[in-house]
């Protein structure tokens, strides 16, 4: 399974990179607002900047809701670097967006997904990725990593080449079950990332040895 960060916060994305195992980033509009950019010449250079830190895919989501809109705002996001991938939201127009830009040479990522059918749509569409948001699917009740195996199964029975990125990644326990359960991809905030070095008994043994090794 491929990591990517779920952030716009440039130091982030740094500390994660440095630790050598990152494959991509993914933002969204929310997480590009909470680094405080505005405006289409400082989004535009943001993303530049952020492909200047990670050799890897890094998702640059649309804003705008329209066909031609969306293909437009795509086409310039496309234009920044070759490891743009556009982030599209799940919607009628969505779809048909991300089949014009697969014709096209574009690839995408179909955002906002939160059922097998919708996953269905997007693959058939051809995006490059499919984001099933698995944290929100949790807190209205139901199971978001269910979602998860039932489209891996999909995608292997219909031979589909699109990638399952889990999404709204919450914990590091998350992070496991959506390997388990057949993730291609999973984008988590830092914390959950740094989140899987932790194990107490790993603590206590390491102050042990240190201990021991003044002894040698
Ligand atoms: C990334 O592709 C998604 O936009 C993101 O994981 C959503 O996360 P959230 O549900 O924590 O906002």
């Amino acid at each position: 399974m491929k990591f990517f960060i779920d952030t716009a916060n440039l130091a982030h994305i740094r500390e994660a990179n440095e630790l050598g195992i990152l494959d991509g980033v993914t933002t969204n509009p929310s997480l590009m607002a909470k680094e405080g950019i505005k405006g289409e010449e400082n989004i535009l250079k943001h993303y530049a900047d952020i492909c200047d830190i990670v050799d890897g895919d890094v998702s640059a989501e649309v804003l705008s809701t329209d066909f031609s809109s969306m293909i437009e705002e795509g086409k310039k996001l496309a234009a920044i670097h070759k490891n743009i991938v556009v982030k599209v939201p799940m919607t009628k127009d969505g779809i048909k967006a991300i089949k014009w830009f697969t014709d096209n040479g574009i690839r995408t990522n179909c955002t906002l997904i939160f059922s097998a059918g919708q996953a269905i749509l997007a693959a058939k569409a051809g995006a490059a990725y499919v984001s099933p948001f698995i944290g929100r699917i949790d807190d209205s009740s139901w199971d978001g990593i269910q979602l998860i195996e039932q489209i891996s199964n999909i995608y292997a029975i219909q031979g589909y080449k699109t990638e399952i990125l889990a999404a709204s990644i919450r914990n590091a326990l998350h992070i496991v079950r959506s390997a388990e359960a057949g993730a291609d991809i999973c984008t988590c905030p830092l914390d959950s990332i740094l989140g899987l070095l932790k194990h107490p008994l790993t603590d206590i043994g390491l102050a042990k040895f240190i201990e021991d090794a003044k002894k040698m």
